[in-house]
C-alpha cells in the first residue's frame, strides 16, 4: 500500500516537474513562427541554459513579429549581454578583442583591400569585427557596413552558447591558426597540447593537468585576454642597446618612427589599439600574469628559464629580420625602387603586407608575417619544430633571397643607368 502511494507520489512529482518544465520555457511567438523558418537554431537555444529564463526577444527585441519587418529585429551586441553579465562584459572590453576593428580600420593597408574582404565573415571581416559595443558600432561610411559581428559569440557560439563549449581549446582555432598566427597549430603539437588531447580521450577528468589556451590566457575565466608581446613582438623601451638597434630598424620599417628615427603619427595609432606595451610595467604585469600560471604546475626556476630563453629567440630572429629590412631600405635610398603614390617614406612599409610592387618588397612581407611570427611565436607555444624549421631557418633562407635580388637590382640599375648616359 505504501508502495502504491510511494508511487503516486511519484507520478505526480514527475508530472509536476513536466508541468514546471514547460512553464519556464514559456514558447514564445517569436519561436512558434522561427521553429519553422530556422529550426535548428531554435533547438540549440532550448539545450543552452539561457532557454530557461529568455526567449528571442531578450536579445534581439520585439519589434519584428512578421517576414515583413525582418529589418526591424536588433542583433545583439556586447552591450545586449553586457546587461546580464557585467563581469565578463567589462574585462572582455578591457582586453585586446574587444579592439579587433580599431585594429583593422588603423591599418592603412586595409582601405586598399576589396570591400567584401573586410565587411563580410570570410575576409580580414571574418576574425577582426569584435568591439561592436553598440547598435552605432555597425555603422560605419553612412550604411550597415558590419551586419553582423562576432564577439561573445565567438567562443559561446550562437544560439547554444555554453559555458563548456568557450572552454575547449578548439573555440580558439578558427582565428588563431594558419599563416601569420598558428597558435593552434603550435599548440595542438606541442607537449602541452599533446598531453591535453590525450587525456581528453584517455581519462578526461585529467585533462587539465596540461595547459590549453584558456588555462594561460583566461586563467581563473578572466575574459580579458592580452599578451606581453603582443602581435608584432615590439616593446618599448628596451634596455640592450644591441637589441634596441634592431628594434629601432623594425619599427621604421612599420612605419612607428621615420626613417630618421622620430616617431610619426602611426605611433598614435598603436596607442590607440594597444598594438604594443610602451612602458617596462605595462609589459612585465602582463608577462607576470602568464608567467603565474606556469608556476602552478612547473617549478619558477624552470619556467623562468623557459621564458628568457624565448625572449633570447626573439633577439635572434629580430637581428635578421632588421638586416633584412635595411637591406631593402637600401634600394629605395639609392633609388631602385620608387615610392609609391601615397607612401609616406623612401623606405619599406611593413604594414602595406602583400600590397607592393617589387618581388624583394614579397619576400620581406613573408619575412615578417609567416616567418618570424612563427620563430616567435612558436617559442612561447613550447613547438620546437615551427620555431626552427618553419621559422628562424626560413628567415635565413629569406635574408639570403633579399640580399641575392638586391644585388641583381643593383647591378640591373647600374646597367641602365650606363646605357641612358651613353644615349
Ligand atoms: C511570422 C514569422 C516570424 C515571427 C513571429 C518572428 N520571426 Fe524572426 N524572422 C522571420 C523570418 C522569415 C526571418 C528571415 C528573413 C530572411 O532571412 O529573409 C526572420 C529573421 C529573424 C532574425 C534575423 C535578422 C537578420 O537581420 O538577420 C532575427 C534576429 C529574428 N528573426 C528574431 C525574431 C524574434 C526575436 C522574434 C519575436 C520577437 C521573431 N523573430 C518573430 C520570421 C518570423
Ligand atoms: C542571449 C542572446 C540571444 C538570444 C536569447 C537569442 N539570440 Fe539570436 N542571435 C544572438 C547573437 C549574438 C546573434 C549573432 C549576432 C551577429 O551576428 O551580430 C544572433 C543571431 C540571430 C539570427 C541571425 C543570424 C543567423 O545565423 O541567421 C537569427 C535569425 C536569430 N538570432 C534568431 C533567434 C531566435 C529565433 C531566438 C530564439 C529562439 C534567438 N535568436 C535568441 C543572440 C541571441
Ligand atoms: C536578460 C539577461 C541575460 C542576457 C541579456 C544574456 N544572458 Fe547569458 N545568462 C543569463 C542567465 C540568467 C544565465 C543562466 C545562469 C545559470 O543558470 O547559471 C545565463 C548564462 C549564460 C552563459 C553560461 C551558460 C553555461 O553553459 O553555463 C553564457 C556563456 C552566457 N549566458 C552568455 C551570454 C551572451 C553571450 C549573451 C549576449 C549575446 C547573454 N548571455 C545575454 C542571462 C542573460
Ligand atoms: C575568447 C573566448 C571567449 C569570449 C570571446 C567570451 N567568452 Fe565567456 N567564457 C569563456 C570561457 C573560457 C569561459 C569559462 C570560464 C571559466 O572556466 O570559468 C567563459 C564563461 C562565461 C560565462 C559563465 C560564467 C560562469 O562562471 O558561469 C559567461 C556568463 C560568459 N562567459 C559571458 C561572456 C560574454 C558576455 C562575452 C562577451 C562580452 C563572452 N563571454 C566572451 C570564453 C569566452
Ligand atoms: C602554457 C601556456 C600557454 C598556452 C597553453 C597557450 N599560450 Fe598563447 N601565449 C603564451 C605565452 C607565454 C605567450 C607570450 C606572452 C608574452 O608575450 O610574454 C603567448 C602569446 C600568445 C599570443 C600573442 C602572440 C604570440 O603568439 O606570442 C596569442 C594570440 C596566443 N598566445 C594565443 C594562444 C592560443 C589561441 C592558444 C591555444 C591554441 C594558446 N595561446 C595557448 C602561453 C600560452
Ligand atoms: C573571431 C576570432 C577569434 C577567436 C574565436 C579568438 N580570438 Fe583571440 N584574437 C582575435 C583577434 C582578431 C585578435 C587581435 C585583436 C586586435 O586586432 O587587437 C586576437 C587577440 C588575442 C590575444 C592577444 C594578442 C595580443 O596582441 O596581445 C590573445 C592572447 C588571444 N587572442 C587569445 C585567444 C584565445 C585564448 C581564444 C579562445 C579562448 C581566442 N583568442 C579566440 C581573434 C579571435
Ligand atoms: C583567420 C583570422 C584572421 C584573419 C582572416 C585576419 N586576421 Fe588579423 N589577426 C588575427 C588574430 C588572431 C590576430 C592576433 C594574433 C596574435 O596576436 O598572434 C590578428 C592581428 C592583427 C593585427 C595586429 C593587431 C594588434 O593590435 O596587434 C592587425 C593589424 C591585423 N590582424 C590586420 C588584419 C588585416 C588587415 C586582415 C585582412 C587582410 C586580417 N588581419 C585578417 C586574425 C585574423
Ligand atoms: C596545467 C599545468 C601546466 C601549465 C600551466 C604549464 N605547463 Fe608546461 N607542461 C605541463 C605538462 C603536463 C607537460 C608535459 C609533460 C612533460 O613534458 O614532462 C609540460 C611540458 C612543458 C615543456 C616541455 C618540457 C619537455 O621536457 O618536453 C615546457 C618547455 C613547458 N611545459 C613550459 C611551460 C611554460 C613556459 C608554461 C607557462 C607559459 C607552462 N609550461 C605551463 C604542464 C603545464
Amino acid at each position: 500500500m505504501g508502495n502504491v502511494l510511494g508511487f503516486y507520489l511519484f507520478l505526480f512529482g514527475l508530472f509536476s516537474f513536466i508541468g514546471m518544465g514547460t512553464a519556464i520555457a514559456k514558447p514564445s511567438p517569436c519561436e512558434d513562427c522561427h521553429v519553422k523558418i530556422t529550426p535548428m537554431m531554435v533547438k540549440d537555444f532550448n539545450r543552452g541554459k539561457m532557454a530557461k529564463v529568455l526567449t528571442c526577444a531578450d536579445c534581439h527585441g520585439s519589434d519584428h513579429m512578421s517576414e515583413k519587418d525582418v529589418d526591424k529585429a536588433k542583433l545583439p551586441t556586447i552591450e545586449t549581454c553586457k546587461q546580464c553579465h557585467p563581469e565578463q562584459a567589462n574585462q572582455y572590453l578591457e582586453g585586446k578583442h574587444a579592439l579587433g576593428l580599431v585594429a583593422l580600420q588603423a591599418m592603412p593597408y586595409t582601405h586598399m583591400q576589396p570591400k567584401a574582404f573586410v565587411e563580410g565573415q570570410k575576409g580580414c571581416g571574418g576574425c577582426h569585427t569584435l568591439g561592436l559595443k553598440t547598435q552605432a558600432d555597425r555603422q560605419t561610411e553612412g550604411r550597415k557596413y558590419y551586419k553582423y559581428g562576432m564577439d561573445c559569440q565567438n567562443c559561446h557560439t550562437r544560439h547554444a552558447f555554453s559555458k563548456a563549449e568557450a572552454s575547449e581549446p578548439e573555440a580558439c582555432e578558427t582565428c588563431h591558426m594558419g599563416f601569420d598566427h598558428p597558435q593552434w597549430e603550435m599548440w595542438s603539437g606541442s607537449k602541452h597540447g599533446v598531453t591535453y588531447l590525450m587525456e581528453r580521450t584517455i581519462d578526461p577528468k585529467n585533462k587539465d593537468r596540461a595547459p590549453k589556451c584558456q588555462t594561460c590566457h583566461m586563467p581563473k575565466g578572466n575574459h580579458r585576454v592580452f599578451s606581453a608581446w603582443g602581435f608584432l613582438a615590439v616593446r618599448l623601451p628596451e634596455d640592450d642597446p644591441e637589441w634596441m638597434g634592431y628594434r629601432a630598424t623594425i619599427l621604421k620599417g612599420l612605419g612607428v618612427l621615420d626613417p630618421n628615427g622620430k616617431p610619426t603619427a602611426r605611433l598614435d595609432v598603436v596607442k590607440a589599439g594597444k598594438v604594443a606595451r610602451l612602458t617596462k610595467e605595462d609589459f612585465e604585469a602582463e608577462r607576470r600574469r602568464i608567467v603565474d600560471v606556469c608556476k602552478e604546475c612547473h617549478s619558477p626556476a624552470f619556467v623562468d628559464a623557459n621564458i628568457q630563453n624565448a625572449d633570447k629567440m626573439v633577439k635572434a630572429a629580430d637581428k635578421l629580420f632588421a638586416e633584412a629590412i635595411a637591406t631593402v631600405a637600401g634600394l629605395y635610398q639609392d633609388g631602385i625602387i620608387q615610392k609609391k603614390p601615397g607612401q609616406a617614406y623612401a623606405y619599406p612599409d611593413l604594414l602595406t603586407f602583400y600590397d607592393v610592387n617589387t618581388k624583394v618588397e614579397e619576400i620581406l612581407y613573408e619575412m615578417f608575417m609567416d616567418h618570424r611570427m612563427k620563430a616567435f611565436q612558436a617559442t612561447f607555444h613550447m613547438n620546437p619544430d615551427y620555431a626552427t624549421w618553419y621559422g628562424y631557418a626560413k628567415m635565413k633562407k629569406d635574408l639570403v633571397e633579399i640580399k641575392e635580388l638586391a644585388q641583381e637590382m643593383r647591378q640591373a640599375h647600374f646597367k641602365a643607368t650606363v646605357k641612358t648616359r651613353k644615349k
